[in-house]
């Protein structure tokens, strides 16, 4: 067994990949690839705000719950992402329609809702996405506006009343190095421990680029999380670089999917590494990020490229 899940085997790490459902329904190839490669599985978009209450009280969990039964049947753990975010909110959901005391509701109903339709069967859920902006300052969206920013720790105190046993991140992108974004969400957690929020774990996207360059502190900064006695995760892992690709660019790719597993391996709780997508076939970066892509560690013929071996390697 030449898999993932094989030579994640034993590490203490589980090796995740985002889920693009309508892949899973139509691609066999596909299908059999996230059966086959993975611990644990996060929908891409199905559990996200707009895509389970499309209108105010109408709720679709079908999506979503196709893919719950799939991890069950995988032997998969899922991670649910994700449950108080600025983006992907339907469009009923306006500070012109609602005042804040109702906002204050919606929100909580929310969280109630779609942790309570999935109770026990989430492992891990990125309960608030992206709060931070890079300067460290809380980004300002519907619920800072509306609810100001103790909005952070309701919204984990409600999550651990809905499902008690499920561990519940921060999740955020350009927070995998010391910078002072993770030193907000340093403070942060800190902060949130000190009140008694219960808040279980970090999470780093890893979005990275090679044309960026990769972070240098990355093991530093998951450490200092590590320390505090929090759970860390890479939850998104995808490292995209300019088109057309060439072999330094690869090899490139190659070492900032390996520098992520790499601190998450070394330190004591690193619980997953997950990847945005495992195949450039449905990989969300050319539709994002004008003339990049190839951010998957397998080509659109499921092709690995070396970022697949490097993986595989470094458990
Ligand atoms: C992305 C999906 O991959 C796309 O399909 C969708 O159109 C937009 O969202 N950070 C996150 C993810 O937390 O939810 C985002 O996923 C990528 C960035």
């Amino acid at each position: 067994d030449d898999s993932l899940r094989a030579a994640a085997r034993g590490s203490g790490v589980r090796i995740g990949t985002a889920v693009d459902m309508s892949a899973l329904a139509a691609d066999t190839p596909y299908r059999e690839g996230v059966a086959r490669e993975f611990d644990t599985v996060t929908p891409e978009n199905v559990m996200k705000w707009e895509a389970v209450e499309p209108q105010p009280g109408v709720y679709d969990w079908a999506a979503a719950d196709r893919l719950v039964d799939f991890a069950r049947q995988n032997g998969q753990l899922v991670r649910g992402h994700t449950l108080v975010w600025h983006s992907q909110n339907p469009a009923w959901l306006t500070e012109a329609t609602y005042t804040p005391a109702q906002l204050r509701t919606i929100l909580r109903n929310h969280i109630f809702a779609e942790m309570g339709h999935f109770k026990g069967r989430i492992w891990a859920w990125d309960v608030a996405n992206e709060v931070f902006n890079e300067d460290g300052t809380l980004r300002d969206t519907i619920w800072l506006r509306a609810l100001g920013p103790g909005y952070i720790a309701d919204a984990f105190r409600w999550a651990h009343q809905a499902d008690p046993k499920a561990l519940l991140f921060l999740n955020d992108y350009n927070n995998e190095g010391i910078n002072a974004k993770s030193d907000a969400y340093f403070a942060l957690v800190k902060q949130l421990r000190a009140q008694g929020v219960p808040v279980h774990g970090y999470g780093m996207q890893g979005h990275l680029a090679v044309h960026y360059g990769f972070p240098d502190t990355v093991l530093e900064n998951v450490r200092r999380f590590d320390k505090l006695g929090l759970k860390t995760a890479f939850t998104e892992v995808d490292v995209r670089m300019q088109l057309p690709t060439d072999s330094a660019k690869v090899q490139a790719q190659a070492e900032g999917f390996g520098s992520l597993l790499r601190a998450c391996l070394l330190v004591k709780h690193c619980v997953s590494y997950t990847v945005w997508g495992f195949t450039d076939k449905y990989s969300w970066v050319p539709g994002v990020f004008e003339g990049e892509g190839s951010a998957t560690p397998a080509d659109e013929n499921f092709q690995v490229k070396p970022a697949w071996n490097t993986l595989r390697d470094t458990f």
